[in-house]
Parts: C-alpha cells; structure tokens; sequence
C-alpha cells in the first residue's frame, strides 16, 4: 500500500497541517509514488482571478500507464475489473490488470486506425458495458479527450455537447438494457448526428444484437476492427496540463458547460482521496454504483480504483431490477468490501420490504459511501443500521464535477463521523465560509457559502472553448474564492454539513440541472408562452422538478397538453430531466423590473404558501392568490 495512507485520526491532523503550511512539499510527496515520463519543474503555479492553475508543470506522463502498465509486474493476474450485467441469469464478466491493458491496447488501436489523433475530442455515448471503460481508457491512451455523455441523455441533449466540443469521433453501442427498460442507443446517436458536423467516425460496440443503421463510411463495427489490431500500443506522452477529460454539467445559466480536466493533477488526486476516504486495502472489493456517464463513475469507478490497483465492480443495472434486493444480491454474489452509492438508491430502497435488505448476509462489507446529494438522517441511519450492521462506517462524500474529486469526508474509520455531515475537508482542501458580501465566517455553529481559499490538484482548469465562463461561474462571485455553489453548515467540531444549492441549480436522483435549462426545454413546446421551475422536497428523488407555465391558448385537454410539455422536456434533455408536476398559470409572479420571483414559487412548489414574504414589489401581486389556489 502507498505510504501517504492516512489511519489515525492524529495522522489526519498531521497530514492536513503539513498540507497547508507547505502545500508543494505535500503533493509533491504523494506525485513521487506514481510513474512519470519527466517529473515536474514546478509543483504549482496559480491564480483565482483568471483563473490560471498549474500543477505539476513540465512533468510528461500518460495516466493509463499508471492505472495499467505500472501494476503489470506484481498485479498482472489481479482482477482490474468485474462487470456484472442488467440481467441476473446473464454471466459476469472479469478482467485481470494483464487482460485489460490488452483490451485497452486494442481499442487505442482501432481509435487510431480510424484517424484519432493526440488532442481530438472523441463524445462516448455508451451502456454499462465493459467496453464503456476500455473506450475511455482507450481514448487517454492516445491522448484523445473523452467526453462521455451519460447513455439517458436525448439525441438534441447530445447534439450540443458534441458541437461545443466540435468531436470527430463517436464510441457508442447497437442498444442498452437498463431495468426492464430497452433503448436503441444507436437510432439516439443517429438522430444526434443530423445536426452534427464535425464527426468523422462513429465506432459501434454490438451489446444486444439489435439491427441497426451503419452508414457507409462513417460507421463501423468494433468487432470488425477489432480483428486486426495489436494488444499492445504504446502510450502517448501528454504534458501534465494537457487535457485529459471534457464532462459536461448544468450551471444556473445557458446551456450545460464542459468542465475541463488535465492530466498529472486529477490523476494525483483522484488515487489520493480514493485510498484515504475509503481506506482501500489491497484485498478489496470495490463497487461503485455510479454510471461512468458522472464524475463519480469516471473518478471512483475508473481512475482512482485502477490507480489504486484495486478490483473494481461495474454494473449494468439498476437497484430495482429483477427485484429491490438486486444490490444485496450482488454484493453477496461477489464478495463486496467497499460499497459507495447514492442517497436517491437507499431512499428508493427503504421504501421497500426490508426482508429485502435483510435475507443477505452482507458480511463481507467494510466501508459504505454516499455522494451526489444530501442524505436525510433517516437515510443515513437505515443505510448504517440495515446494510453496515452498525459496524460500517458511512462515509459521505461531498464533492462537484468541477473538483475532480471527494473535498469533504469522514476518512473511513479514520476521522470523526456524524449523521447527514460530510465531515472534515481532505488534507489539500481548505474551505471557508462566506457570508453574502464575501467575508469569512471563522466562528463555528454557522452556515454560509461554501468556497474553497486554495487549489488542490483536481480543481477544474476552464470550461471547455470559453475561458470567461469558468471565472465568472466559479471565480467571480466572492474574489479571490472559488465558490462551489452550494451552502454549507460548520458544527462545533468543525465538520461540514453539506445544506445544498444556492444557484438555480437543482439536484434531482444526484444529477444536476440548471432550472433554466429545463425551462428553455419546455418553452419550445407551442403552446407554451414561458415557464419557471423550480425543486420541492421530494421522499426519493431529493428534489423534483416543479414547473410553472403559461400559455398561448386554452387548452382542451389539460393532461395530453402536460403530457406533451413532458415529451418535450424528455426529447431536448432526456427522461431523465422530466418535471414532476406542472401547474398551468395565467402569469408568473414578476416584479416590475420582469424578474420572476422565485422564492414564491418555491415556497408553493413546497407548499408552504402560509407566509410568501413581501409580495408588494409583484407587477400584479393577483396572480400569487391563484398560484396558490391551484398549487399541485
Ligand atoms: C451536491 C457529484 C450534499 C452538491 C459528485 C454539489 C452533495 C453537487 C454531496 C455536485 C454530498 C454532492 N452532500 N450534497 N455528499 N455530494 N452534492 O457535479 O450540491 O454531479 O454542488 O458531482 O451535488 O454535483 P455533481
């Protein structure tokens, strides 16, 4: 095991002590234990103001040699990865360090035998499947810049992200099972593609054995390609700042924006925190629950654990398919040690019969993880009793697309742990508390904003094709901070409690959407004149989506027209960002400068309508008392 694991709580104090008095010294540390091409000159160079960050400058490396080639010599039988699929009577699939360098040699062939180049981008729009993590690996290998677009995403959803990156190259698959649910991937990226130029290549995974439409001479098989390829290609040298990856997520305006990670630092810190948070042993079996599509899949399913060396699991599925004890199952099945999830899965999962959870025998697990959203106590609390045996701790792991990695969290067995509290922040994170005008909160018991006062090596470097927009989402608002957008609670010992959004962001199931977004969707339906959402409390999603709308004409059929702004919203998103509930409105309360009110909608949408606050500044404070009246 790596000598910078943390595992006592004195050592944490140590470490994290070290990390800010001589934050280079720290990290240098830790970058010495991985495999270099030329190590760095400089350790950081940085400003927040434009911001302008640098880690590990004019080292040369490629990560994929650190998550296979450097384990080849004393892992090379160890199990790399296990895949179990969507259906239970299907066979898993393992790989060992040796046979996934192989596969992943493979595929970094086919890519460049198909014209990929060093610095291409290349949109992955893929299922659970193995070849999902090969491809990404596949891309880093050659130097290419993935950018995967979560499989549940529309054709016009991906459309835009592939423009904005102006990709050259697709990786997709014939269809995807998910649950009971079948969708034909490829017609999704076909679709896509209509409004695409820039790409030259689409590469397709056969999964389900569904025909599909191959284009000539841009579509091709992988298991046509596949065929004449070497199992060995050697690695592209990047420089430590060179693009690794592009993942797109919602901010609270415009359109979703390409968060950019470069090479030597997320690889730094995506094995640091994955070894310390979870307290990963080299016997272990990890499982995270995400999709490769989110962060969390690409940097504690892939990156990390494969840095790590461990064995890490990758399923197809969902928790409630054939049945609510499908984790359970799955766990026993394999023999899982550390299991990190999301709180939507355990509240979607204690709604259930709790013989489902208990006819396992979970024994083998250690370390139970949490992350993408707020877990309520009574989460926490049937998570640590049901599934941990009040013997596991629970680590909740606060963290953003745009760190790269976990920030805040208990240190598995190591650092204190409290109910619905991520904890204390990881050596290298140093968070403040503001208050609205930017000053620091010192004192304890407080809530404020939450910004960070200092780069770690996973911080996000720009947004992809527009510098500006990352200062002005991330740098601006409190000068000299990064600000994470969210609000956050200290307690008396100091451990953050993690309250939620401040922007017009809302967090539905884990996955972000900025409210505008959702509402330009459904204003391209024809009826609609404009629409406002916003979240409200919901028992399994966190948060759902509330939609308020206005319309051109009165329509006959109420249902089929919610019906129809619902198809909309799944056609320009995806289902995945389809609203809860929709309340049709003669106007939207606005204030006379034509701002929407926002907080009224919200305390509707919550239903509490018992005190709105002033209404007096309203252009037509009537429409509030009929908002009320037809609240959902
Ligand atoms: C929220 C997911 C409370 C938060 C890794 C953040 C959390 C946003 C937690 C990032 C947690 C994530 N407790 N809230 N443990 N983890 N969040 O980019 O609002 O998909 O800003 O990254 O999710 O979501 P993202």
């Amino acid at each position: 095991m790596t000598n910078y694991q943390i595992k006592t709580n004195e050592e944490y104090q140590q470490a994290y002590t070290r990390s800010v008095a001589d934050p280079e010294g720290f990290w240098a540390d830790i970058a010495d234990t991985f495999t270099w091409r030329k190590k760095w000159d400089k350790v950081l160079e940085w400003n927040f103001d434009e911001p302008d960050i640098k880690w590990f400058q004019g080292a040369k490396l490629n990560i994929t040699e650190n998550c296979l080639d450097r384990h080849l010599k004393t892992r090379g039988n160890k199990l790399a990865l296990v895949w179990e699929p969507n259906d239970p009577k299907e066979r898993y699939i393992r790989y060992t360090y040796r046979e996934l360098y192989e596969r992943v040699c493979q595929f970094a062939n086919v890519l460049k035998k198909n014209g990929a180049r060093k610095g291409d981008r290349i949109c992955i729009y893929m299922p659970m499947i193995p070849e999902l993590a090969i491809a990404v690996l596949a891309c880093a290998r050659i130097g290419a810049v993935h950018s995967v677009v979560f499989a549940g995403f529309s054709a016009s959803a991906m459309a835009d992200r592939i423009n904005d990156a102006q990709c050259s190259m697709v990786l997709t698959s014939d269809g995807l099972n998910r649950g009971a649910k079948q969708i034909p991937v490829k017609r999704v990226v076909d679709e896509a593609l209509e409004q695409c130029k820039s790409v030259q290549k689409v590469i397709v995974v056969e999964r389900v054995g569904w025909a599909v439409n191959m284009v000539e001479g841009r579509d091709v098989w992988f298991h046509d390609e596949v065929k004449e390829v070497s199992k060995e290609c050697p690695a592209e040298e990047m420089d430590a700042e060179d693009m690794l990856f592009i993942l797109y997520t919602s901010g609270s305006t415009g359109k979703p924006k390409g968060v950019v990670h470069t090479c030597a630092g997320y690889m730094v810190y995506a094995q640091y925190s994955f070894v310390n948070v979870f307290q990963y042993q080299e016997s272990d079996l990890y499982w995270c629950t995400a999709d490769i599509g989110w962060i969390t899949g690409h940097t504690y399913l892939l990156y990390g654990p494969l840095l790590a060396g461990a064995t890490s699991l990758m399923f197809e599925g969902v928790p409630t398919y054939p049945d609510n004890g499908r984790f359970w199952q799955v766990v026993d099945k394999f023999g899982v040690t550390i299991f990190y999830t999301a709180p939507t899965a355990i509240r979607a999962l204690m709604g259930g019969d709790i013989e489902d959870v208990l006819s396992y025998s979970l024994d083998s697990l250690r370390v139970l993880g949490s992350v993408g959203e707020p877990i309520n106590e009574e989460a926490w609390h049937w998570y640590h009793t049901h599934v941990g045996k009040n013997r596991s701790p629970v680590v909740d792991t606060w963290w953003q697309t745009e760190t790269g990695g976990i920030m805040v969290s208990t240190l598995a067995g190591v650092t204190p742990m409290k109910p619905s509290h991520a904890g204390l922040p990881l050596p290298g994170v140093q968070p403040i508390l503001v208050d609205g005008e930017g000053n620091e909160i010192k004192e304890n018991g407080v809530e404020g904003y939450l910004c960070m006062k200092f780069p770690w090596p996973g911080i996000i470097r720009t947004t992809y094709g527009d510098h500006e927009r990352a200062r002005l989402s991330y740098f601006s608002t409190y000068k000299g901070l990064y600000f994470t957008g969210d609000g956050a609670k200290r307690d008396e010992n100091g451990l953050y409690r993690i309250i939620g959004r401040v922007d017009d962001v809302i967090n539905v199931s884990g996955h972000r959407f900025g409210t505008a977004e959702i509402e330009e969707a459904i204003n391209h339906n024809e009826h609609v004149i404009e629409s406002a959402v916003v979240g409200y409390p919901h028992d399994v999603k966190g948060q759902g989506i509330y939609a308020f709308v206005t319309l051109k004409d009165k329509p006959e059929h109420i249902d089929w027209l919610r019906a129809e702004i619902v198809e909309t919203v799944v056609e320009k998103i995806g289902k995945i960002a389809r609203p809860d509930k929709i309340q049709i409105v003669s106007g939207l309360p606005k204030t006379r400068s034509g701002k929407i009110m926002r907080r009224i909608l919200r305390k509707v949408a919550e239903g509490d309508t018992s005190n709105l606050g002033d209404t007096s500044t309203l252009l037509d404070p009537t429409v509030v008392d009929e908002i009320k009246e037809g609240a959902l």
